[in-house]
């Protein structure tokens, strides 16, 4: 059995997992996660200085818990795997300095992690079913990207976004109807209260190969000014709401359609924070002759169960200790390096 200790302070959330491996079965034995939501919210976006200053403060709380939970020490674990990009670089840093300071007092090794990594393979994560090659449509606040996957470690990047990420475009487009940050989660929920919208927004950027939802963004603002009657009109502010998810759901699904016909790939895996949305797995689902696959819903959004699932494929004999600097604040899953050798026998 091998134990891994999952560290995630990319962006607003601080999150630490306990996952074992008993030979091709994984499990997730303890995790917890605390979301800064509450901290950002009169900011309307993650304030970097306050988002590393909250994953200083939780770290050693959760930290504690998580192993108190399951009643283990540090010594139990084979090694520790955390994200060292690409995200927030202060708060990047938070993550990486605990889980040195840890790494180093218990002698247990350390591995870097790459976030996007953790997002495309949190589905296999929880589904044992799920068969390569797939297609990821990685879908969060930071990111919207199609990943073809052919195996753990082997990516083509099919489309990304030139702009905006989806999670970002329902965020911003919240926050124009007065929903405050995050409003993704909300504007769904006022959508899906109503089956019908007399709005429609144009489709933008059909032809090109990536996302872009900086047109769409527009079209969304110019709207909400237009019917400007929404903050006593509940109707008018659900149908704005409805046309607004069905814009961006259209966008990413036209994208992945594209990316279905190119490469022949039936499976699909969403994944990120956005792939809780309902609409956007209900639009994926009915594309014909799918399979779909989603994470559990603690595993779509910024979780460290998938850094430590990523991370045991990373661990080699070769790279049981970090670089100097390993922090990457840009970090294209294209630019992973391949698997290490395995040699997991001797931990
Ligand atoms: O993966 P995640 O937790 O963090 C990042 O890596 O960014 O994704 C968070 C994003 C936010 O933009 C949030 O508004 C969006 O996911 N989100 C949703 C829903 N749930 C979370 N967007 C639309 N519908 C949802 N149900
Ligand atoms: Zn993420």
């Amino acid at each position: 059995m091998i134990r891994i200790l999952g560290i995630e302070t990319s962006c607003d959330e601080t999150a630490i997992a306990v996952l074992e491996v008993h030979g091709n079965k994984f499990s997730v034995t303890a995790e917890e996660i605390s979301s800064q939501h509450e901290v950002h919210e009169a900011y309307g976006g993650v304030v970097p200085e306050l988002a590393s200053r909250e994953h200083m403060r939780n770290l050693p709380l959760i930290y504690d818990s998580v192993l108190a939970g399951v009643s283990l020490s540090i010594a139990d674990f084979d090694f520790i795997a955390v994200t060292v990009g690409p995200g927030l670089k202060g708060c990047l840093l938070m993550g990486l300095e605990f889980a040195r300071g840890v790494s180093t007092a218990s002698g247990v090794p350390l591995v870097g992690v790459n976030h996007i990594e953790g997002h495309v393979l949190a589905p296999l994560l929880d589904n044992p079913d799920l068969t390569f090659p797939f297609l990821a449509l990685v879908v969060s606040g930071g990111h919207s990207e199609i990943v073809q996957v052919d195996a753990p470690g082997k990516y083509l990047v099919l489309a990304r976004t030139t702009d905006d990420a989806a999670g970002e475009a329902f965020d911003k487009s919240a926050a124009l109807l007065g929903i405050p940050y995050p409003g993704g989660p909300a504007l769904a929920r006022l959508a899906d209260s109503i089956n019908s919208s007399r709005f429609t927004l144009p489709k933008v950027m059909r032809e090109a190969e990536g996302y872009s939802f900086s047109g769409l963004k527009t079209a969304i603002r110019l709207l909400v000014e237009k019917e400007n009657n929404w903050p006593s009109d509940e109707q008018i502010k659900a149908e704005i709401a409805y046309a607004i998810q069905d814009s961006i759901v259209d966008a990413l699904v036209f994208k992945l359609k594209k990316a279905i016909k190119k490469t022949g790939i039936k499976t699909i895996a969403i994944t990120g924070g956005v792939s809780a949305n309902r609409a956007l797995r209900e639009a994926v689902k009915a594309l014909p002759g799918v399979s779909v696959y989603v994470p559990k819903m603690i595993h779509c959004m910024d979780n460290a169960a998938m850094i430590a699932y990523a991370g045991y494929y990373r661990f080699g004999e070769n790279n049981r200790h970090l670089d100097a600097d390993p922090i990457k604040s840009r970090w294209p899953v294209e630019q992973l390096p391949p698997l290490p050798e395995r040699n997991l026998n001797g931990i």
